[in-house]
């Protein structure tokens, strides 16, 4: 059997050791961070992922997963899953990476395959591997794919698994990580370290650039009376297009998605290359978000409201990760200009006042939505289309509901008295005050 440690309990790391266990693994995770080890020491897990519990508790009651604060002294596969996060200017940090291998110099000595899953900017592998003197035979990359939310399931059922390797890898230990990833029945793509940094690079990027493309036709929607769900899953109907990610919404974010077209723009700017497109992507995104909140406030305004408030503050639903959440950047564009801002979301219970001075986190809807002049949906939280919109519409001062997800069912919010609209759709003709003309989000 063969000896697997995993360096890093984050969302990757372990994601991966509750996987590899659960395909039969002796898996021991390695956490330096006390914060994140205390919790497991005592079986919890300190991350928000659905069946990521349950699948911890089955390895470690199996003997199958043990938590360790240094890694074993013997180790046949050293997987890195610490983070490198992206800097402003699209360059990773990888602080965590260098010192995480210096620290397992005794395991890489006496043989270990070390197996990056960290992810590894264009060009970054090559020089990771030189600098921290990496024996290159033995050193492999493998990307992740994997969802917040759905990432112990994109782990086990993956569509398809890279491994990076140097010039000449070792064949003996290309052979084992064949015998891991093959129960996965999905295409094995062993590729060199720069053609796997691309792979990974270009789908997170293209995945971007599909959700500003949906984003930017729902705007265009509104702007000629076309419904963009519409639209979108005729468009999605063309297999060179695909129905996936063309769900529309005022903007996507997440720790990855983001800063990935960085990431990639910045490769291309490093060797003299514009990166027309994926520069493209990234602007339409911050600018989609603050369309959206200029909708906002042009209600608000026409309503002399003062007072409104967000459903959703996770970047997406199933997660309680706030990082570029589109959602939180509506709300410091609200704040500056001046509103109360109330919100709700069922897995986020707190924002640092850093991230968004004044804001007030209610531990309801109900709570957060009475009074208030207006009311905006911007995490898709299927939850949110339970609620008892009747009662929460009678609370507010004005019951006007802006839908950024196109969560809800405009007949039905109309049905209990709603003033609803959503991105994607052209307003209804606004009576009273609202009704000056000039198109939206200016
Ligand atoms: C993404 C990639 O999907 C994954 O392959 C990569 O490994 C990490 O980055 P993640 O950021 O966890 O995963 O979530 P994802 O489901 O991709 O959603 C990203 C953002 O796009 C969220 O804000 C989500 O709400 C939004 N989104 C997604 C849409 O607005 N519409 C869609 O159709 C899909």
């Amino acid at each position: 059997m063969l000896g697997i440690t995993v360096i890093g309990a984050g969302y990757v790391g372990l994601v991966t050791s509750v996987g590899l266990a659960q395909r039969g693994h002796t898996v021991t995770v390695v956490e330096v961070s006390e914060r994140r080890l205390e919790p497991m020491r005592q079986g919890v897990v300190p991350i928000h992922e659905a069946g990521l519990q349950e699948g911890f508790t089955a390895a470690v009651d199996a003997g199958r997963l043990m938590v360790a604060r240094e890694a074993p002294a013997s180790a046949d596969l050293l997987f890195l899953c610490v983070g490198t996060p992206i800097n402003d200017r699209g360059h990773a940090d990888l602080a965590a990476l260098t010192g995480a291998l210096r620290d397992l110099r005794p395991q890489i000595d006496t043989g270990a395959a070390i197996i990056i899953r960290s992810t590894m900017p264009l060009g970054t592998t090559d020089r990771v591997v030189r600098e921290d003197g990496l024996p290159e035979s033995r050193t492999f990359t493998n990307p992740e794919f994997l969802r917040q939310g759905s990432a112990l399931g994109d782990f086990l059922a993956p569509s398809r698994v890279v491994v990076g390797t140097g010039r000449s890898p070792d064949s003996e230990l290309l052979e084992r990580l064949r015998t891991i990833f093959e129960p996965f029945a999905a295409p094995i793509h062993v590729v060199g370290y720069a053609d796997a940094e691309a792979i990974k690079n270009a789908s997170n990027a293209f995945l971007a650039l599909k959700l500003s493309f949906a984003n930017e036709i729902a705007a265009l929607c509104e702007c000629y009376g076309a419904d963009a769900d519409t639209v979108l899953q005729a468009v999605g109907a063309d297999p060179r297009i695909g129905p996936l990610f063309l769900r529309p919404s005022f903007g996507f974010g997440g720790s990855c998605l983001p800063k990935e077209l960085q990431t990639v723009a910045m490769a291309g700017l490093e060797r003299g290359l514009e990166m027309h497109v994926t520069v493209a992507a990234a602007e339409a995104n911050l600018a989609h978000q603050d369309r959206f909140a200029a909708r906002l406030e042009r209600r608000l305004a026409a309503n002399t409201g003062t007072r409104v408030a967000l459903l959703g503050l996770a970047f997406k639903a199933g997660t309680d990760d706030t990082r570029t959440s589109p959602a939180l950047r509506v709300v410091r564009r609200l704040l500056a200009a001046g509103y109360e801002v109330s919100a709700f979301d069922p897995a986020v219970r707190q924002v640092a006042v850093s991230e968004a001075p004044g804001l007030r986190v209610s531990e309801s809807a109900a709570a957060a939505v009475a009074g208030a002049d207006l009311v905006a949906i911007t995490t898709e939280w299927p939850e949110f289309r339970d609620l008892d919109w009747a009662a929460l519409l009678r609370s507010m001062r004005k019951p006007i509901v802006v839908d950024g997800r196109r969560l809800l069912d405009p007949a039905a919010m109309r049905a209990v008295g709603a003033d609803y609209e959503r991105i994607g759709s052209a307003p209804p003709p606004l009576a009273g005050p609202e009704s000056a003309p000039g198109p939206i989000g200016r």
